[in-house]
């Protein structure tokens, strides 16, 4: 998980600058930590960090969540509560007042939803803040007598009437080749370019595999040249690992809601299981979604491809292992799925992870996407493939930890 794009998102003014800056530190200032870390238990976030004092306990992937959560919530960056985040003297443990208020506002939003919501993550950084410092005080005629906007619940309600999950599923399969071909489907491994948050370090060249029913791996290696580092995502079926080199982190092993994540991710590679991925399934009433606009610098890859086309969807929410919340989006005209949107846990709320899916097209008679764009709070990936094979022999270590990082 990068944790430096997080200015990326499109209504964010000072976007590029910003996360360039991030990005260099997180070079700088990480790549020790993940050469050093002993990595034959994963380590918990106050064994890997020097100045924990209430996000102790915790996953390295559910820290780095909140750090995006708040950064997010806020419309932070790293350096606004970090000393020199975004140079070579970055001082991520140093204290300084907003990492101190910060500290606070978790106890207090904590204690909140304890005293008031039996412990239920009800209010969050984001209930207050809006992108904002200091939350609004007083509401605005304007926005009172101005055009609403529509923002869904996380949560949905399952309201009689609609068309259940399991048709909705139906309709997925039959799209998607049909249950008998799709049965066939043991392996995929697809070649392709990915360009990160707003290009930094020029085109990665692109590998995912993954194998039925749960393998996946997401393997974007970039030029030497650009000194980006290779970004990878391994899943084996059991345990998971993600290498950023542009993070504090560098590479950790997933153990929180990530990993979770990663399962489910893995799942849906394969569309004839997906009946037997989630649990708890409701279907909530169709809506419209717009793809998520490509960092800027890949029009020139894209050619046109993206745009900010809207669908009407079908939308599935079922949840996964240990909590995960996972809402599918699913075409109405085509029945393909659209979006994966995924909520992992932290200690402040849930961290949304969504992976959208387009271009579909015909592999041995089976429909994939060859253009995925995974977006987490802190960063994009936007990959484009160019070449998908189904039932070829994959390399099991591609699936495992990925190899040692190079000397820089
Ligand atoms: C709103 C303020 C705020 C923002 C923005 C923020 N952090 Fe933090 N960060 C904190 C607080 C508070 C802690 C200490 C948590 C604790 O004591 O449990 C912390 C701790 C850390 C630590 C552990 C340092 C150590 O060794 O003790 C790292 C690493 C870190 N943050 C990275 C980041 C990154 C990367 C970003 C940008 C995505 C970020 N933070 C954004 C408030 C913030
Ligand atoms: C119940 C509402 C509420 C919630 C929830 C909340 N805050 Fe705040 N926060 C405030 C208010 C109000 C202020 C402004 C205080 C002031 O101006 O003295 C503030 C100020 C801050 C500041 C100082 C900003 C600055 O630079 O002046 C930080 C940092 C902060 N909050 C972080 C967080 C984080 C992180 C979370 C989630 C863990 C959070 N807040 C949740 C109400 C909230």
């Amino acid at each position: 998980m990068t944790l430096s794009g997080h200015r990326m998102r499109p209504w964010s003014g000072r976007g590029m600058l910003a996360a360039t800056g991030i990005a260099v530190a997180g070079l700088i200032g990480g790549l020790t930590a993940a050469q050093t870390a002993p990595q034959e238990k994963p380590l918990l976030s106050d064994q890997v960090f020097k100045n924990v004092q209430v996000l102790k306990g915790i996953p390295v992937d559910e820290f780095l969540g909140t750090m995006g959560i708040m950064a997010a919530a806020l419309q932070f960056d790293c350096s606004d509560c970090h000393v020199n985040a975004g140079t070579a003297n970055v001082d991520w443990p140093a204290d300084t007042p907003r990492k101190i208020m910060a500290r606070r506002m978790v106890s207090m939003v904590a204690t909140i939803n304890q005293n008031n919501f039996g412990g239920r993550q009800l209010v969050t950084c984001w209930t207050c803040h809006r992108n904002r410092d200091k939350p609004l005080v007083t509401p605005t005629l304007a926005t009172i007598y101005g055009t609403p906007t529509v923002e869904p619940d996380d949560v949905i309600t399952q309201i009689p009437g609609l068309d259940s999950p399991a048709s909705i599923f139906d309709r997925y399969i039959q799209a998607s080749g049909g249950p008998q071909r799709l049965a066939g489907l043991t392996s995929i491994s697809a070649k392709g370019t990915a360009v990160g948050f707003g290009g930094f370090g020029g085109d990665g060249a692109v590998e995912i595999v993954a194998r039925a029913p749960d393998k996946r791996s997401t393997i974007i290696l970039f030029k030497a040249e650009t000194n980006r580092g290779d970004q990878i995502r391994t899943y084996d079926g059991r345990t998971g690992w993600v290498r950023t080199p542009l993070n504090v982190v560098g590479e950790f092993q997933l153990i929180g809601s990530d990993l979770d994540g990663a399962r489910v991710d893995a799942q849906l590679s394969f569309p004839g299981q997906i009946k037997t991925i989630l649990t708890n399934l409701k279907s909530g009433p169709p809506t419209t979604i717009t793809d998520l606009p490509a960092p800027t610098s890949q029009s020139s890859v894209l050619q046109g491809a993206i745009g900010n086309q809207n669908h009407i969807v079908d939308v599935v929410q079922g949840t996964g292992p240990r909590g995960l919340l996972v809402t599918l989006y699913f075409d109405q005209q085509t029945g393909l799925l659209l979006r994966e949107l995924r909520y992992g846990l932290s200690p402040i709320g849930r961290v949304p992870t969504q992976i959208d899916f387009a271009d579909y097209r015909d592999v041995n008679g089976i429909k994939l996407p060859f253009r995925i764009t995974y977006a987490w709070l802190d960063g994009r990936d936007a990959i484009l493939l160019n070449e998908i094979q189904t039932n070829v022999p994959v390399d099991e270590a591609k699936f495992g930890r990925p190899a040692p990082l190079k000397p820089q």
